[in-house]
């Protein structure tokens, strides 16, 4: 690896790995949640998923890069914790909790990801490439925002009624 664009490339392979996986264990993630709300955030980031994977392959066909599969460790990693945390997890509301704390892990991880090729591509001249990418970020910060909220209402409405 010797230059910007090189880095760039890599990036973007990762992060392509990273929704491909993602794809595979959101389902699951779907099917475990409890709280409506909750499960119908977690179906919209699916789909937005999809889209987003979509988008990243369009990228790198229009980068000319075969989108060649290296698996991104980081996600699997991050991943990995999820499923396992659903095993374990025996409460309804404990897992929702948990599973919020973990697609949060994932979501700030993607962030970091698609904020950093953003830059990349304004800096390597790819404007187009820039504004797509910008794209996915925002609807990563959107699906990290949504958790957030659904967080915080829930420990809200533990105040309230004072439950521990
Ligand atoms: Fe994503």
């Amino acid at each position: 690896m010797k230059t910007l664009n090189d880095l760039f490339e890599h990036q973007l392979k990762d992060l392509y790995s990273a929704e491909i996986q993602l794809l595979e264990v959101l389902p699951e993630i779907v099917e475990n949640a409890n709280n409506k709300e909750l499960k119908q955030a977690f179906e919209e980031h699916l789909k937005e998923t999809k889209a987003q994977k979509d988008r990243i392959e369009n990228v790198l066909k229009e980068l000319g890069i075969t989108p060649r599969i290296e698996t991104c460790q980081a996600m699997q990693g991050l991943l990995k914790e999820a499923k396992n945390f659903i095993e374990v997890a025996e409460d309804e509301e404990l897992m929702d909790v948990g599973l919020i704390a973990e697609v949060q892990r994932v979501q700030h991880y993607e962030i970091s990801g698609y904020g950093t090729a953003v830059r990349f591509a304004k800096e390597l001249g790819y404007r187009h490439i820039a504004k797509t990418l910008q794209e996915t970020l925002n609807e990563e910060y959107d699906a990290d925002n949504t958790l957030e909220k659904l967080a915080e209402n829930r420990l809200n409405k533990k105040v309230i009624g004072g439950n521990s």
